[in-house]
């Protein structure tokens, strides 16, 4: 053959392949994934575009190609692309068909998983919070306006990714339909008109599918999607999937989501999961040719104001979204990379030969820098409002920041008074005539304080910062700012001045040029300072040391870096060496608090994500005397790990339930609860999103965080543990939050404990 001819041959080949296309399916007969007709085990690896910074995404992808993943899964995250109504955002940062295209370069397929909610501990779980400027409107509901709202982000999501699903010649394989609607409630009609939208905007060959947990994904399922299953690290594989398999026998079988960690909380300890047991899940289900999907297998950073909140009560993220996750948050192979990597290998030799990639930069210490400018909040404020009652954020049109309502008090006080704001979202600093009084904060549920006599005409102030809004359960409409009256000595003050500090890096700048900016304080306020980098301070990733400051965030050339509080277990902010400049740099702090003592940041090698502050440091109610209390039931629990019922012989009054863990099956083992529901006398749960715990004697944190909380989060993957070691009975004592009428317990054991017994108050 000439060469030109053997030219056109080849090409005449290319041709053919890319117009032969290829094919993915879900053949629900013979139990697999089919790529090009032959069996297929999806690998995937999930990861989250704005997580990561843009100058990282191609490294990101590598590290998993690497790592032996043969797909990317994404969630597509609303608030990002719509940030303010009607107007969309596709480009830099935000292009996903770009980091779908950087996928299919390395030879990856792509899952896409476009909400409308995604979770995923993001701020409102990816939902716009101008949503919330409707003041009746239901959330992931059939609410039409909802749906409006949700059909014109998705037609613009399927204008930039429909292009590329397989049947295009693209990499995506599936598309998921909304996200673990059995957590939030059993309305399939809205899951299937989510469905249709999804359709509609251009994904209407490619499989779609929706996810769920096997304990409730039955109350939404539809007939014409695949189901695939959520659990994590220490879950058992074959009871994850027996529901499924019982309904649907020769479905392929998908963990679509496999938690290789979990995420942090403030004020809580860090999270880790053994790698250990990581490993054998997924090795576990790649012997049975299951597919899955390692959420996350690089977590990142929540960047700004995204990092969201969890419920019930208010549990705010960090900003650290690390999820002890195989590729760590500054984009490093750990241990457990190295551990799964060789179980993927093992059935993947290809990979084999993709390198594990350098990352994009080092990481270097900064010096110390000084940021010797000051300006007070003030100065950066936008707007005052006027208002009879206060307002909350959205109802002044700002979605994210902080805000100073000011009032005046009409009666001089001759005693100490109640201050009272039950909704306070989420933190305040309150003052009277300028002196600082305390700090109410949601997460700790403290929101009411005394304040001290006082003459009539005293101006009392709360500096309201509005933190991440919660991203699961029923709470995702969480409203900033104040959502409720204030109270004061019994009753409501009226005639507030407003003043809005809106998030925004433009307002950080302005505050600069708004003042004399001379003052050095150690206050409330932005700090500004600039660092040079050259050939000895290096572009380099680094971590900024925020644990001599109190609560704020941070800007680098204007990049938000995220939220720090003292509070921790976060101490350091990530900042990506790609957010630096040759030679200038500029930092902005802005502290609600104030720096404890110099305004001075330096870098470190190494991430803090595991010191909590002592200030902050929960502290219980104390130890109830037992022999005050009535034992009302005892629970009698078997060895297996499903949820079991337990109900009162007659009905009874009370807000606090004592659980006291008195005998496990094993000896040698710590009590364990998953879940934890008290149930009316119809057998329905108490509003589970009221629920605080009061008192617990001992939580873990050997084997991962096990706090007591955990009983109560609705999580079933997660457990509250008693130390180990600890004496029997280990009590844990739930606070209702109002006085019930109950009917009984509802538990989800985790195989430890075999006796409990029931006081109610
Ligand atoms: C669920 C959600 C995810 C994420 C994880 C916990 O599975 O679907 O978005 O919130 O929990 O990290």
């Amino acid at each position: 053959m000439t060469t030109r001819l053997k030219l056109l041959f080849t090409a005449m080949v290319l041709a053919l392949t890319v117009a032969a296309g290829n094919t993915f399916e879900a053949d629900t007969v013979g139990g697999v994934f089919r790529l090009n007709g032959e069996p297929f085990i999806i690998k995937a690896a999930e990861l989250h575009y704005p997580r990561i910074p843009r100058p990282y995404w191609e490294h990101r992808i590598e590290m998993c190609k690497a790592l032996g993943m043969n797909t990317i899964c994404l969630y597509v995250f609303w608030n990002v692309h719509e940030r303010s109504q009607g107007t969309f955002d596709f480009t830099g940062q935000n292009d996903v068909a770009e980091f779908c295209r950087l996928a299919q370069k390395h030879g990856l397929w792509v899952i896409v998983r476009p909400g409308p909610y995604v979770c995923a501990e993001w701020e409102m779980g990816g939902l716009p919070w101008w949503l919330l400027k409707y003041n009746d409107i239901t959330l992931r509901s059939r609410d039409k306006r909802f749906l409006d709202h949700v059909r014109s982000f998705e037609n613009e999501v399927g204008r930039q990714l429909a292009p590329l699903t397989i049947d295009n010649g693209g990499p995506i394989i599936m598309v998921q339909v909304e996200n673990e609607m059995g957590s939030y409630g059993a309305d399939p009609d809205y899951v299937a008109a989510v469905r249709d939208i999804i359709r509609q905007s251009g994904f209407d060959k490619v499989t779609l599918f929706q996810c769920d947990w096997s304990s409730n994904f039955e109350h939404n399922a539809l007939p014409d999607l695949l189901w695939t299953m959520n659990f994590g690290t220490g879950s058992d594989v074959d009871k994850e999937f027996a529901r499924l398999r019982e309904l649907r026998p020769h479905t392929p079988l998908m963990c679509s989501e496999y938690w290789s960690g979990w995420f942090d909380k403030w004020g809580a300890a860090h999270e880790t999961r053994p790698a250990d047991e990581m490993v054998a899940g997924i090795s576990h289900m790649l012997d049975r040719g299951i597919s899955f999907s390692l959420y996350m297998t690089h977590g990142g950073t929540s960047f700004g104001h995204w990092a969201g909140a969890n419920s019930p009560g208010y549990s705010p993220d960090v900003t650290s979204y690390d999820y002890d996750a195989p590729i760590n948050e500054w984009g490093i192979p750990t241990d457990k990379y190295y551990r799964l990597r060789s179980v993927l290998l093992r059935d993947n030799p290809l990979a084999a030969i993709a390198a594990v990639p350098d990352p994009p930069l080092p990481v270097a210490a900064l010096p110390a820098v000084r940021l010797s400018e000051y300006a007070p909040l003030t100065a950066a404020a936008t707007s005052t409002v006027h208002s009879p009652s206060p307002l909350t954020f959205e109802q002044m049109d700002m979605g994210y920041g902080a805000a100073i309502y000011a009032a005046t008090l009409a009666e001089t006080a001759t005693d100490s008074t109640t201050l009272d704001v039950p909704g306070c979202h989420d933190w305040a600093r309150v003052s009277l005539d300028g002196r600082h009084i305390g700090t109410l904060n949601r997460a700790n549920s403290v929101t009411s304080l005394r304040l001290p006599p006082h003459a009539a005409g005293a101006r009392l102030e709360l500096l309201v910062e509005g933190m991440g809004r919660i991203n699961f359960g029923r709470a995702v409409s969480d409203r900033k700012g104040i959502t409720s009256d204030v109270i004061v000595g019994g009753s409501p003050l009226n005639n507030w001045d407003i003043t809005l500090l809106p998030d925004a890096y433009e307002r950080a700048v302005a505050a600069f040029s708004a003042t004399d900016t001379a003052r050095v304080a150690r206050d409330a306020g932005f700090y500004r300072g600039t660092f040079t980098t050259d050939s000895t301070h290096l572009i380099a990733d680094t971590f900024l040391d925020m644990s001599g400051w109190g609560k704020g965030q941070v800007w680098v050339n204007g990049h938000a870096l995220g939220r720090y509080w003292h509070i921790g277990p976060q101490q350091t902010l990530y900042l990506p060496g790609c957010y630096l400049n040759e030679g200038e740099n500029e930092i902005i702090v802005l502290d609600l608090i104030g720096p404890e003592g110099d305004p001075i940041i330096s870098g470190l090698t190494k991430p803090v994500l595991d010191r909590l502050g002592k200030a902050e440091v929960a502290t219980a109610a104390t130890r109830p005397e037992l022999y005050e209390w009535d034992v009302v039931m005892t629970m009698d629990v078997s060895a297996g790990d499903n949820w079991q019922t337990f109900e009162l012989s007659k009905p009874l009054f009370g807000r606090f339930a004592i659980i006291e863990c008195g005998q496990v099956w094993k000896e040698g083992d710590a009590p364990a609860i998953a879940e934890l529901r008290i149930v009316d006398t119809d057998g329905n749960d108490i509003d589970p999103s009221r629920y605080t715990i009061h008192y617990v004697d001992s939580e873990d944190f050997t084997s991962g965080n096990n706090n007591a909380a955990k009983s109560i989060d609705l999580q079933e993957s997660t457990r509250w543990q008693a130390a180990t070691g600890a004496i029997l009975p280990q009590l844990l004592v739930i606070d209702l939050g109002d006085e019930h009428e109950i009917g009984g317990v509802r538990l989800l054991p985790t195989g430890s404990l075999k006796s409990a017994r029931l006081y109610l108050r």
